[in-house]
């Protein structure tokens, strides 16, 4: 990451303390359209407005903190995806990024599919519409009731992880009476260059079946055994938040060198490869994310010539993009409750969530930007760390950011590129309640999933 000294000299200290941040932006008032959701701007009165409306009412409305999401932009993406890869693709949105109803709606009428990992997702699918047949079903460990649930509901395909899924599977899908499509999920060798908590094709770890010594190879032989199985494809996700194809690549290689032993051991060609999801954001605009035209080009033209060397033919292919889709289409609305300079370090900004609603700083030492959104200012710039309200020292939202120094208690600041694994990880650490999601479209605004309240939490205590 890039560090650099303040040209101008922070509020506190002559020297920056060690730290992730670059210079601070020429002008503190600019909202980067990089990192932030598509239709956010800054008004003539300073205050940001999204899909029309500006950030204060929407405080006032709903409080703070919130997940704010550009539901125009959430769409373009979609489509952008689905456009990219065509009809001879499938788009699968991966739900553990962010799901509710309204964005299974939101999916369903913009042609793309669902993939699901967990009983909870699938019942989100189904009750808001989503065809079966257009759910992939995920997970290295779905219990039996989970995958009897998908089965009667008739997923599109169950994503087999081990051997033992494999043959549990089958058996349930055979006891009901069905034939259940299925892919074989591997783990190629492909080490991803991304964070190691979400990296997910090395061999080393819980997901998948290895391709090395013959082991995906051997839970094909099985799969194609069982009755109560239809094999169409194999999977692979090679890991989260990457920028670089190179990885895609070998792992595209590596699948179709899979499917050309199938061809040669069992004289069937499977129709279909996943290429999983994995593709980066721009937290920060440092990050240079791929547009999905390119992204679909680069993949599209992979499979298509290692089926050609390999004289298969090109199988459907498919992608499960989340992050990318839903990422940059939302910003967390926090209230800045106290401002405490400590001299020679920096300021530190408390809001009124924290690790509870955005738990990748900690996790992942994620970074993101923030800005002052309830008014311009042209105060100098401040290093600041934004920090939640709960207990704990590595509850940092944003490590280093620089804000207006005039930045007072009562100022909205906002946190952009939060729609991915933020609200969808969201803790009720220290009894803190879940923010809500307001979706916001053409000067409309709705909560498509409403705060938490104590009594929710009480709800669950039966002491
Ligand atoms: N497909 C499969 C099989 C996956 O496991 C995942 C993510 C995806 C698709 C979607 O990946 P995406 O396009 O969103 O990168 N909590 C972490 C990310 C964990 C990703 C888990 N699997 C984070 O906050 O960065």
């Amino acid at each position: 990451m890039s560090r650099s000294a303040h040209p101008a000299g922070p509020r506190h200290a002559d020297v920056l303390p060690e730290g992730h941040y670059s210079a601070p932006p020429a002008d503190l008032n600019a909202l980067d359209p990089k990192v932030w959701a598509q239709t956010v701007e800054r008004g003539e009165d300073g205050v940001v407005t999204v899909g029309g409306i500006g950030v204060t009412q929407l405080a006032e409305e709903y409080g703070t903190p919130a997940y704010v999401l550009d539901e125009a932009d959430f769409r373009a993406r979609a489509r952008a995806w689905r456009t990219a890869f065509g009809a001879d693709a499938d788009v699968f949105y991966a739900g553990k990024a962010f799901l509710s109803r309204a964005v299974v709606r939101w999916l369903h009428e913009e042609g793309l599919n669902l993939d699901v990992c967990s009983g909870g997702e699938l019942a989100t699918a189904l009750s808001a519409g989503m065809p079966a047949d257009r759910i992939a079903f995920h997970g290295n460990n779905k219990s039996p009731e989970e995958i009897e649930r998908a089965v009667r509901a008739g997923v599109g395909r169950i994503v087999l992880d081990s051997f033992q899924e494999i043959v549990r599977v089958a058996h349930i899908a055979q006891s009901l009476g069905k034939r259940q499509r299925v892919q074989i999920r591997i783990t190629v060798g492909v080490e991803a260059h991304t964070h190691e908590f979400i990296a997910t094709a090395h061999e080393d770890q819980k997901f998948g079946i290895p391709l090395a010594g013959g082991h995906a190879a051997e839970a094909v032989r099985r799969a194609l055994q069982l009755d109560g199985l239809e094999l169409i494809g194999i999977h692979s996700h090679i890991g989260s938040q990457i920028f670089d194809m190179s990885g895609f690549e070998v792992a595209a290689h590596r699948v179709v060198g899979l499917l050309k032993d199938i061809r040669d051991e069992h004289g069937i060609e499977l129709p279909e490869i996943d290429l999983g999801g994995g593709l980066g954001i721009a937290y920060t605009s440092d990050d240079d994310p791929r547009e999905p035209h390119e992204i679909a080009k680069a993949l599209t033209e992979i499979v298509t010539r290692e089926c050609e060397s390999a004289k298969l033919r090109t199988p459907r292919i498919s992608v499960e993009p989340g992050r990318a889709i839903v990422g940059p289409t939302a910003f967390t609305l926090y209230e800045v409750g106290t401002v405490k300079p400590l001299d020679g370090l920096r300021t530190y900004v408390s809001v009124d969530g924290g690790m509870s609603d955005n738990i990748r700083a900690a996790l992942y030492d994620a970074e993101y930007t923030v800005a002052l959104v309830s008014r311009a200012s042209d105060a100098e710039p401040m290093l600041v760390r934004v920090v939640g309200k709960h207990c704990e020292s590595g509850d940092i939202v944003v490590k280093d950011a620089f804000l207006p120094g005039d930045l007072a208690p009562g100022d909205l600041i906002a946190v952009p590129a939060t729609g991915a694994y933020c609200r969808s990880m969201a803790s009720n650490y220290n009894h803190v309640l879940r923010p809500p999601v307001v979706a916001v479209r053409e000067g409309e605004a709705r909560v498509v999933v409403r705060r938490e309240t104590e009594e929710d939490l009480l709800r669950l205590d039966v002491g």
